[in-house]
């Protein structure tokens, strides 16, 4: 059980975290303590909808809360600005006021969708979040960013928009597939080796069962990732160039490049960066100090977790060109996040050439 206050700098001035197992019964009890809003919009996905949207309906209205669910499609796909002008007509038919409220109920897609709607709506509404991949518990839903995709690119059109409240229920991944598990996990790795060492020994420790989907080890998880990240996001909140947010992207400048020659579909976000990590960790033994005992630990980690090994059939040069072509890039060089110690990241830096390439043909791009 966790119960913290972010308290940012800029508007909304601060946002509740509430983790505890069977938080979801408990909805409309916390919304009721956290917001003012009496009437909310539940957007959620097809899949999630099935399996939790009636749960959380009920616990909204056994508080007195008004709710009407809105259903996007299930995954990726739901972020585009097509599905985003779908809403707001869904908003507008329900008659949602500068006084109601979204309640985002699904994993990050539906979060960064259901946030962006929440964010533009009436010029911004108050949004609570209830994650339910572990991808959203332990990432996504901790940090206020929220986007569509273009065609030119994932999470083009976007804003910071931090939710009121998050409701983090570890029952929920009861349900998900240990596909989505490990994509979840990839990215506790990532938070353990950029920015807590504990997180990481205690990734290390209950590998077998987070692997399983041993719910009580995977809360244990969710609970130090989401402190650890609130930890890195105050002291950024807009992500500055080369600020402490930037050690979140441990892994990403590879699994990015490797997403986008992939057409963003088919290889998976977490399974990507995990190819990303083994790659950073090479450059991070090369050039930033750290240990080969410790880079051995973190393949173990992500071999225990099932995570890929290395790139399938993608030439070098593809990637190079990706990873320049990477929209997000604010200066010309490409910057890669190095780990000189597990739970430390360095500020971003450039690589030599014959280095990178080096390590992305040991990591299986071809020649
Ligand atoms: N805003 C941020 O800071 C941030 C950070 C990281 C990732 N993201 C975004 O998050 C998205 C990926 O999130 P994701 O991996 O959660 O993907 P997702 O939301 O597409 O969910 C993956 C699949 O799992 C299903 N699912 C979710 N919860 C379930 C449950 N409890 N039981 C059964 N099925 C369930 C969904 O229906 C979907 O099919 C990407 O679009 C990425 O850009 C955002
Ligand atoms: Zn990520």
């Amino acid at each position: 059980v966790a119960d913290l206050e972010l308290r940012f700098r800029t508007r909304p001035a601060a946002s509740r975290v509430h983790i505890r197992r069977a938080a979801l019964g408990r909805l409309g009890m916390l919304v009721r303590r956290a917001a003012t809003a009496r009437r909310a919009a539940l957007i959620t996905d097809a899949t999630v909808g099935r399996l939790h949207g009636g749960a959380a309906l009920r616990a909204l209205r056994r508080a007195g809360i008004a709710a009407d669910r809105i259903v996007a499609p299930a995954g990726e796909r739901a972020k585009t600005p097509a599905r985003l002008t779908a809403l707001w007509d869904a908003l507008a038919r329900l008659e949602i006021g500068r006084d109601d409220m979204v309640v985002a109920l699904g994993g990050g897609s539906v979060g960064d969708l259901a946030g962006f709607a929440a964010a533009t709506w009436l010029r911004g509404v108050a949004w609570v979040c209830v994650p339910t991949s572990l991808l959203a518990q332990v990432d996504s839903s901790i940090g206020g960013k929220t986007a569509v995709d273009l065609a030119a690119g994932k999470n083009l059109v976007g804003a910071f928009h931090q939710p009121a409240l998050v409701v983090i229920d570890p029952d929920l991944l009861a349900t998900l597939p240990a596909r989505e598990r490990r994509q979840g996990l990839a990215e506790v790795v990532k938070t353990g080796m950029a920015a807590d060492a504990r997180l990481f020994a205690y990734a290390e420790r209950r590998a077998a069962a987070l692997a399983g989907g041993d719910i009580e080890a995977l809360a244990g998880a969710v609970e130090r990732s989401v402190r650890a990240k609130a930890r890195v996001v105050l002291a950024d909140e807009r992500e500055r160039e080369g600020g402490g947010r930037s050690a979140l992207n441990y892994g990403h400048t590879l699994g990015h490049a490797l997403e986008a020659v992939h057409g963003y579909r088919g290889l998976r976000h977490g399974d990507a960066v995990a190819i990303g990590m083994r790659a950073a960790s090479l450059l991070s033994v090369r050039l930033a100090g750290l240990s080969p005992g410790a880079r051995a630990r973190q393949e173990a980690l992500l071999d225990g977790f099932g995570l890929p090994r290395s790139i399938e059939n993608v030439a070098l040069r593809a990637l190079l060109s990706a990873m320049r072509h990477d929209k997000k890039r604010r200066s010309s060089q490409v910057r890669w996040v190095l780990t000189p110690r597990i739970g430390h990241a360095s500020v971003p830096r450039p690589i030599e050439r014959r280095a990178l390439e080096a390590a992305l043909i040991e990591v299986g791009a071809r020649r």
